[in-house]
């Protein structure tokens, strides 16, 4: 072997190296293809020696060509593990990049409940369905006839005055007044006429009129607004209208639906003597645990009495043959107690740390 292949062979041993270094020094594919391109280019180093063989004898050209050869193809074997490599590390880098945390918690869609209000009134409505009551809703805006006149609530009776009424700059279209209605009792009237005519003809032969048995739950509206009153709140009201139906209904009636909604029968009830122009006599009627949180203390929820014989007359009825009974419970104070509420307003102020809780 002549000293000038070994020193050729030298240099190509060289062009390996370096080849090496830089592509192991390619951190992307471009940088990669740029250092090819000096070894294995068209002007690259590989090739200007290729080039330069045309200039050798025959025996210095098989030998550098053979040298040559060999050293490109290690740097082509070079350049090829240099792209797998960087290629499945680009797919390592995808993956990560890419990859899902499945132990990350979900992204949750916020639940929403039944405001806690309208869950006490589906309750009331289903212990009084169960025991053969009608539901009857009714309009919030109404005339001073069903708020208060038909109601045999006299002109000068405090309920209609301004302080206690929201009234409204409107005449409804025979000329009557309108109002916020400040109690659910306009509905007596309402279910009342609409239940005796559809029995006209039986009650004008003398036949004998089913019974009314109707609650009417809703929104109530009063100018008042403290820690137990809000301008807006709701009642429910009562109505049991017969030929021979006694206060002693009402009271089994109404300790059947006391002990059902609040779950219990260590519960007692009385009535104590009150006023309503739209009753006589008239009763509040007030509850007593006997047990938990509350026991021992006598609790107002609601008013009642016996239906005044001008209002059984303005539901088109002879009071000398109909006896009506009724009450007027507020929603809003028996789900106080029911639920621990202690302030009236956190019910209608839609916090949701509030509500969240009756989930
Ligand atoms: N309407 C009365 C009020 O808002 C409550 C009431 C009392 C209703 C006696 C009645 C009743 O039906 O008989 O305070």
């Amino acid at each position: 072997m002549s000293a000038s292949t070994s020193l050729a062979d030298l240099a190509h041993a060289e062009w390996v190296r370096q080849a090496l270094a830089e592509f192991a020094a390619a951190d992307t594919p471009a940088q990669l293809e740029n250092a090819k391109a000096r070894f294995l280019g068209k002007a690259g180093v590989v090739t200007e020696a290729m080039k330069s063989l045309a200039a050798l004898t025959p025996d210095e050209r098989k030998a550098r060509g053979a040298a040559i050869n060999a050293a490109k193809q290690q740097i082509e074997a070079a350049l090829a593990a240099r792209r797998q490599a960087l290629a499945e590390s680009e797919l390592e880098r995808q993956l990560a990049a890419e990859a899902l945390d499945l132990t990350l918690p979900g992204r949750r869609r916020g639940q929403g409940t039944i405001h806690p209000i309208s869950r006490a009134a589906e309750r009331i409505e289903a212990i009084f369905a169960s025991m053969g009551f009608d539901v009857a809703e009714g309009p919030e805006v109404e005339t001073d006839w069903y708020s208060f006149t038909a109601l045999n609530n006299p002109e000068n009776h405090p309920a209609r005055s301004m302080q206690d009424t929201f009234y409204v700059d409107l005449k409804d279209a025979e000329g009557r007044w309108l109002n916020l209605r400040p109690h659910t009792s306009p509905m007596q009237i309402r279910y009342a006429r609409q239940h005796v005519e559809a029995h006209r003809d039986l009650i004008a032969r003398g036949g004998r009129m089913p019974d009314i048995r109707v609650i009417a739950p809703g929104r109530t509206y009063r100018v008042d607004s403290d820690a137990t009153h809000s301008p807006m709140f709701h009642q429910v009201e009562g109505l049991w209208v017969g030929q021979d139906v006694s206060f002693k209904d009402l009271k089994v009636v109404y300790l059947e639906f006391i002990q059902a909604f609040f779950e219990t029968r260590e519960l007692s009830l009385r009535f104590r003597p009150s006023y309503f122009p739209f009753t006589e006599p008239s009763a509040e009627i007030d509850i007593r645990f006997e047990a938990g949180p509350l026991a021992g203390r006598w609790l107002e929820v609601s008013g009642a009495g016996q239906v005044h014989p001008q209002v059984i007359r303005n539901y088109g009825l002879d009071p000398e043959q109909y006896i009506g009974f009724a009450f007027g419970s507020g929603i809003d104070r028996l789900a106080m107690l029911r639920y621990g509420v202690n302030d009236l307003r956190a019910f209608f102020e839609g916090d949701l740390r509030f509500l969240a809780q009756f989930r």
